[in-house]
């Protein structure tokens, strides 16, 4: 599959844009197209094709496939956690339409294989919380979290039944600098940085000492790349990967290390109680095991890197 044409459907958000540029990287610009509903940055934008797509559209992405010969398809498209509290209905719409296309698509053999990650949303208030197993009580609590383990049902269905080559992570909170996230839980751990820098001092949305799974991008990236061209199990499993995790006050501490007088508030909202609701750590063996999984950033390199990153 190594000259396989890929399509990134979503590939202007934040984990879509640097899979695109490290797929165009690591393969050539011209065999991986990036697709979305608006453009993405520049860097995005000028390292190869683009073409505007609706992932609630089965006949665009068809035609896009079909155009550029696609044998690959990342679907990173998706509404997060916080904006699909506010819109369930739509997160519905867009989490499971744009996923049951692309696997009706590899069912009908139009493309080969498929990416599509998973969250670790699926997990619910029944879940254990400590080094939270692959396989576990699985109550959600949010619509984006029920979306995630739905389609993971899907994927496992389309697998077993009509044997389509579907991978899936179940990422945690994603940190990156190069394009901010959205309407996530997760995100704090982003915005941190951004106004350490800009203001010296951030209002955090989470209480001091809430502990999440999170893992810096080059690390979801490789998991990603990885796992895609893996010689897995017959049956499947969207996969815990962990990397680190870490509490508000503990990031804003690895913060000080750098900018002496960065202070932060805590001003816990809405978005606490999603985050009480998820795991603290998670338990990757099985990915480690399956697929030799294994992250690299920590915390302090995190910091370090997106400081240095962000000041440019
Ligand atoms: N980063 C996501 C969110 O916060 C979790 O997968 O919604």
């Amino acid at each position: 599959m190594k000259n396989s044409i890929k399509l990134i459907i979503g590939a202007a958000g934040q984990i879509g844009t640097e899979l695109t540029l490290k797929l165009r990287e690591m393969h050539t610009n011209s065999s991986v197209i990036a697709s979305d509903i608006r453009e993405g940055n520049d860097e995005l934008m000028h390292s190869g094709t683009f073409e505007v797509l609706d992932a609630t559209d089965k006949i665009a992405i068809q035609a896009v496939v079909e155009k550029h010969h696609i044998s690959e398809v990342y679907l990173m498209a998706a509404m997060l956690s916080v904006t699909a509290e506010k819109h369930p209905k739509k997160a519905w719409d867009l989490n499971m339409n744009s996923l049951l296309h692309v696997l009706e698509l590899a069912k009908e053999g139009v493309i080969k294989k498929v990416f599509w990650p998973s969250s670790i949303a699926v997990f619910g208030n029944s879940s254990p919380p400590i080094y939270t197993p692959q396989k576990t009580i699985l109550e959600p609590t949010t619509v984006y979290g029920i979306s995630k383990l739905a389609g993971e049902n899907w994927c496992a269905y389309y697998k077993d039944k009509y044997n389509v080559d579907v991978r899936s992570v179940r990422y945690p909170g994603i940190i990156s600098w190069k394009t901010k996230p959205g309407g996530g839980t997760t995100d704090y751990a982003v915005e941190i940085y951004h106004k350490a820098l800009a203001d010296g001092s951030y209002e955090c949305f989470l209480a001091e000492n809430t502990r999440l799974p999170m893992m810096y991008m080059d690390d979801a990236i490789k998991a990603t790349v990885n796992l895609v061209n893996a010689d897995l199990p017959k049956t499947f499993t969207s996969y815990n990967i962990a990397a680190i995790d870490f509490t508000p006050s503990e990031i804003a501490k690895s913060i000080l290390k750098y900018i002496p007088a960065f202070k932060i508030k805590y001003s816990p909202d809405f978005r606490q109680k999603i985050a009480e609701s998820w795991p603290e750590s998670i338990d990757d063996s099985q990915a480690k095991r399956d697929w030799s999984w294994q992250h690299t950033f920590s915390l302090e390199r995190m910091t370090e890197v997106m400081l240095e990153n962000l000041k440019k």
